[in-house]
């Protein structure tokens, strides 16, 4: 079996804080994970010791059977490029218009003309069910919901080989979350992407996922399928999908 992502006995904590206290998994070529858990639980930065933002103190991440941290900048870099994130927030360049947001990682990565990422970068707008009227549009005239599917377009514009999707659907209405879901599954199902999100969406959880890993005080407590997130007896998971505010996340 050929594992885009592994990811063997992970650890991070900041200062006396664990947040992480060994992390294994392993993600398939085409196959969609989403990882779920509490608020503040470690999701996030998970998701920052993959793409080597944060140093995990140790354990081993590999993408495509690399190990991130034995990377030189220039490997790291074409990994990247590879690699399509949308990161929790969005984090869109508020001093550049849409298009040139879209654009980036195609001028700047790929050295692509900007009249030719343009046209690509138009492309994936449509993709997200945005109008091309908004291209010259800074992000700070944009709705939340809009935003995100900008941010949503440049993670897809390098028709990468792995997406990394922090909340893809928080803060958008359900018809907008819907297309965002559609769409994630179509890169996955369709164009073969292998796909790591992060949500507390249930619909989005039980429209995207393959697999699923519940993420509890610095451990990956639950692993299944989508359909195990239904039949389980975990306790955990059981709460963490009906949103009962009583069962064992609320009684410790
Ligand atoms: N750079 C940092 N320095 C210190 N603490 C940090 C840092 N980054 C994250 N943390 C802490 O690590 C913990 C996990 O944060 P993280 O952002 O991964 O949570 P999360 O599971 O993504 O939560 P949410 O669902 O709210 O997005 C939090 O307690 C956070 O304060
Ligand atoms: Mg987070």
């Amino acid at each position: 079996m050929k594992f885009v992502i592994e990811i063997k006995d992970l650890k991070k904590s900041f200062g006396s804080k664990t947040v992480l206290d060994g992390i294994s998994l392993n993600i398939s070529a085409g196959e969609s994970y989403v990882v779920i858990g509490g608020s503040g639980t470690g999701k996030s930065v998970l998701l920052k010791c993959i793409l080597g933002l944060v140093k995990p103190d140790s354990g081993v991440v590999k993408i495509n059977g690399k190990v991130v941290g034995e990377m030189r900048q220039k490997e790291r870099l074409q990994t990247l490029l590879k690699c399509g994130v949308l990161y929790q927030g969005g984090a869109l360049f508020d001093s550049m218009t849409v298009i040139d947001n879209v654009s980036f990682g195609l001028v700047y990565g790929y050295g692509l003309s900007a009249k030719e990422a343009s046209k690509i970068s138009l492309e994936k707008l449509a993709a997200v069910n945005l109008d091309e009227k908004i291209a010259n549009l800074f992000p700070s005239d944009l709705s939340g919901g809009m935003q995100k599917r900008v941010a949503l377009a440049r993670a897809i514009a390098m028709n990468p080989h792995i997406i990394f999707f922090d909340e893809p659907t928080t803060g958008l209405d359900p018809i907008t979350s819907g297309t965002i879901n559609e769409l994630i599954v179509k890169c996955t199902k369709e164009l073969g992407i292998s796909a790591l999100s992060i949500t507390h969406d249930i619909n989005s959880l039980k429209q995207i996922s393959d697999r699923v890993g519940l993420l509890h005080h610095g451990k990956m407590i639950w692993e299944g399928t989508n359909m195990n997130l239904i039949t389980t007896a975990n306790p955990f998971v059981q709460q963490f999908i009906s949103g009962n505010p009583v069962g064992p996340f609320t009684n410790n």
